[in-house]
């Protein structure tokens, strides 16, 4: 357990008592926020709250937690107040540098449990309508969260048991409001998580294609059978040219011949092509079931599986159709990958580059040290690359769930990159190996606009050859592919919003004339 657990909860949720627990059980240091906050002004908080206001000690509040996240050496347990959460900037933090557990309490609940106590300010009056009220307004506070954990009827034993599993499983967070959810990676994770994530559903429609089903969806399915579970199952035909609403009409009357109903689960088993139509077909199913993802290409677990995006193409308009439908969970098992054909694992390999310079030079390092790891794709280092990865999309996304512009970070590389792609007729290049030639561009473009230095330009065309990624840009047919720049959504006008890098973590976007754009892209032949 590298990063801190936090326990979090609406007041009297047991957060001290369960973190104490959790403390005990494992021999880590045990911090309580309130605690601290009254050493630090030397009075309980019902004494700060009416002598400094609720501005002071929220300030204090977060301070301190920044400090106790910030602090090397053994990751501690803390339990913070139940307020502490509530400003969405310091919680993206806390889901980043923390595995955050949010105990559920009801309003019954609360008032069983506190009473009249007067020293809680914030309950002040009616308590049960005071609880209601705050409930409903920091329900986002306890929703976004690695997970939430049950308290009614259970004893702190097993309430502490429960959080240290998935401190353990040390998940990402991928905070989205109520649809929140955690992205777990590692070695054997889908046959270990599959029944949790399913819980509680008890009718589950198993979606795969036809190159994934045979080697992988047996110990799924018999996990499934083991655990009584009513079980259907549907392979789509391979490939993405048959992502189309006929592949998810397929599904849905899948689904509708078993029977499914409102709390069934559809489990997506394949790459990318089979968990964005899986996805989109639990969007659309009886208005929204959930579904939950097991990624078995590269491509799929470091960018596909964060971010709610789901779809088909519309004949060659590349996913024109779809809904922003969040998983419930999504599982990287990185054995999955043992299998993977290797013109597609190279082509996840782009990504992962991409991600790395959007956002993590260690990951950048590790990319260029572990050559030989990566062709013999190690798990541990396949566990390490992907939840890096991970991590950086899941930060980006959080802060930005609907791409309102953030979120356009991630459009790296990609603007050239889907026009190369497409001169190509979407055959020659896959998109993987469209996006590290477009990312060359993208390098290339920034140097002659003075945003990237040479040596990044040079140090990423390294990685991207070690790779064997082509960076060869200068021999695509370049007068063909800038036309097609700006045929994509990514357009405002007669400007595209151009990502530039300037070191290895650090992007921005910029807006350019998309003829101007042209233009640079032709002059890359020479
Ligand atoms: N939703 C998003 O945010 C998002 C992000 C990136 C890409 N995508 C989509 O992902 C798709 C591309 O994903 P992909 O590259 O995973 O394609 P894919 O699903 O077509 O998989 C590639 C091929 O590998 C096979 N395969 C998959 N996993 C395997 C395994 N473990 N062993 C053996 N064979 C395996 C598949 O059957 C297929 O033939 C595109 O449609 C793209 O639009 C979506
Ligand atoms: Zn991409």
């Amino acid at each position: 357990m590298k990063r801190p657990l936090i326990v979090n909860g609406f007041m009297a949720s047991g957060k001290s008592s369960v973190g104490k627990r959790v403390a005990e059980l494992t021999g880590r240091p045990f911090v309580d926020l309130d605690s601290r906050i009254e050493a630090r002004f030397g009075a309980a908080i019902p004494r700060i709250f009416a002598e400094q206001g609720e501005g002071a000690f929220r300030r204090a509040e977060r301070e301190e937690l920044l400090a106790v996240l910030g602090t090397p050496g053994e990751a501690p347990v803390v339990a913070v107040g139940g307020g502490c959460l509530v400003r969405r900037e310091l919680r993206l933090a806390a889901l980043d540098q923390a595995v955050v557990v949010a105990l559920q309490v009801t309003p019954e609940e609360v008032v069983e449990r506190v009473g009249s106590d007067a020293s809680r300010p914030n309950l002040a009056g009616d308590t049960r309508s005071r609880a209601e009220e705050l409930l409903e307004l920091r329900a986002d506070a306890y929703h976004e969260a690695h997970a939430r954990l049950e308290t009614r009827g259970q004893s702190t034993h097993d309430v502490a048991l429960k959080a240290l599993a998935v401190w353990k499983r040390d998940p990402v967070a991928v905070a989205s409001g109520e649809a929140s959810y955690a992205v777990d990676v590692g070695s054997g994770v889908g046959p270990a998580l599959l029944l949790a994530s399913c819980e509680p559903s008890t009718a589950v429609l198993l979606i795969s294609d036809g190159n994934v089903a045979p080697l992988h969806a047996a110990a799924l399915e018999q996990l499934l059978h083991g655990a009584k579970k009513r079980l259907a199952r549907l392979d789509f035909v391979p490939g993405e040219q048959n992502k189309t609403l006929a592949s998810v009409q397929r599904a849905l009357e899948a689904a509708l011949a078993a029977g499914l109903d409102r709390k069934s689960k559809l489990v997506a088993l394949g790459g990318g092509v089979t968990t964005d139509m899986t996805g989109f077909t639990a969007a659309s199913y009886l208005r929204g079931v959930n579904w939950v993802g097991l990624p078995t290409t590269l491509l799929a677990m470091v960018d596909a599986s964060v971010g709610g995006k789901t779809g088909v193409d519309l004949g060659e308009a590349k996913n024109a159709v779809g809904a922003f439908w969040q998983p419930s969970a999504v599982l990287c098992d990185v054995d999955y990958l043992k299998t993977e054909p290797e013109r597609g694992y190279r082509s996840g390999l782009a990504e992962a580059v991409k991600t790395a310079l959007i956002g993590d030079p260690e990951l950048f390092e590790l990319l260029e040290r572990e050559t030989a790891g990566i062709a013999a794709r190690d798990a541990d280092l396949l566990t390490d690359i992907v939840r890096r990865c991970i991590r950086v999309k899941a930060r980006v996304v959080s802060a930005d769930p609907r791409e309102a512009g953030l979120r356009a970070v991630l459009n790296l590389g990609h603007t050239v990159g889907h026009a190369v792609e497409a001169q190509a007729g979407f055959e020659r290049l896959t998109h993987g190996e469209a996006v590290s030639l477009g990312m060359i561009a993208a390098l290339r473009i920034g140097q002659r606009l003075g945003h990237t230095p040479a040596d990044l330009a040079a140090r990423a065309q390294a990685l991207l050859e070690k790779l064997q990624l082509p960076t060869a840009i200068e021999r695509e047919p370049l007068a063909e592919a800038a036309e097609l720049i700006g045929h994509d959504k990514k357009r405002a006008g007669s400007q595209v919003k151009f990502v530039f890098a300037r070191g290895v973590g650090d992007v921005i976007t910029a807006p350019v004339d998309l003829s101007e754009l042209r233009e640079l892209t032709r002059a890359l032949a020479t």
